[in-house]
């Protein structure tokens, strides 16, 4: 069977789904903090908190897991400026709970949700994964950290490990079943999605003057879909090659903010007001990932690389989250 930490979450519930489709049993492990019980469709759910780890300690013991995926952890940049404990805290400590307990019983698979955040500002676009990694915010620490934490383990203890760096994660599952579910929601699309709906009275560009063609921030957003896809790849490349290693997963396409907004409006056929404000602090003006080794060894193509086509998923989903 197959852990799924934070399995009630965005990313984690569309990779539960497709794990249950490509013929995997699952178990999935969330406390429910931010993730929605609704969003656990397919496995086995236990709810538990990673702080608890007598329970995860029997969670190993009751069911017969050959491989986990991590995917809780604290996601909000500006929030952990503010509080970094609780991002350290969360995102580290418990982490190395989980895989106190993953040693203990003798389970040597680990996937972990790491992010483009670990590059810091980018010498060279696109970024390659041998790009120097200077987090500029403490949640792109803690992901360093256990990555830094995984590469020790493995050397040490056999730990093998797949490490994900997700650049933009957006869009939703194609039947809207499931789709990204925030509280409180900071990513851009939902937030444009919001303004689309008439939740909010606009959407705030943070930053016009940046180095870009439109002055905007360029990201490169990859459809969740895509990403779940890359977690069944790494799975496979686990059990194959029982050997570490360490993924991009960027669809290595940018859209600049103003280019995202124009796509909703085209999607949605609506308009709503656009406020240009200023920069947010600590972004840098482009991050796009090359995903070049990623299909090389994992044979990972993603489907979706129109923002169009990943904001129509979006917008399906958030019609159906918000009852319109
Ligand atoms: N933006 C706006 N207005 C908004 C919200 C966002 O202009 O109301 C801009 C941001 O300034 C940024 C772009 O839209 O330029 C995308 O912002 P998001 O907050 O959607 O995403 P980020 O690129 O900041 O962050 C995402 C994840 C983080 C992760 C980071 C890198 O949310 O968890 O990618 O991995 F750290």
């Amino acid at each position: 069977m197959i852990l799924i930490v934070g399995g009630a979450g965005y990313i984690g519930s569309h990779v539960n789904k497709a794990l249950n489709e490509a013929g995997y049993e699952t178990i999935i492990l969330d406390n429910l903090s931010y993730g929605h019980k609704e969003s656990i469709k397919w496995g086995t759910f236990v709810k538990c908190d990673l702080a608890d780890v007598n329970k995860v300690d029997e969670i190993f013991t009751k069911y017969d897991i050959t491989a986990v995926m991590h995917f809780s952890s604290f996601i909000d940049v500006g929030e952990s400026v503010t509080n970094p404990e609780k991002y350290y805290y969360n995102n580290v400590v418990n982490t190395m709970n989980l895989l106190h307990v993953m040693l203990k019983h003798d389970v040597k698979k680990f996937i972990f949700s790491s992010t483009c955040a670990t590059y810091g500002i980018p010498q060279k676009i696109p970024l390659v994964e041998d790009h120097p990694q200077n987090p500029i915010n403490p949640y792109g620490m803690t992901k360093l950290m256990v990555e830094k934490i995984l590469h020790d383990y493995d050397e040490a203890y056999g730990l093998k490990s797949v490490i994900l760096r997700y650049f933009n994660a957006s869009g939703a599952d194609k039947t809207a079943e499931i789709g990204e579910w925030h509280n409180p929601e900071t990513h851009l699309i939902p937030l444009i999605l919001d303004a689309a709906l008439g939740k909010r009275e606009d959407i705030k560009i943070f930053g016009t003057d940046y180095d870009t063609p439109d002055g905007t921030c360029i990201r490169d957003y990859i459809h969740v879909t895509d990403l779940a896809d890359a977690h069944i790849r790494s799975l496979k490349y686990l059990e194959d090659n029982n050997e570490s290693n360490q993924f991009n997963l960027g669809n290595g396409l940018g859209f600049s903010v103003r280019e995202v907004i124009e796509s909703v409006k085209n999607v949605t056929g609506r308009d709503f007001k656009v406020t240009e404000t200023t920069r947010r602090e600590g972004d840098p003006a482009i991050l796009i990932g090359s995903s070049e080794k990623a299909n090389k060894i994992l044979g990972w193509n993603p489907q979706y690389t129109n923002i169009d086509q990943i904001v129509e998923t979006a917008w399906k989903w958030h019609q159906k989250l918000n009852q319109e």
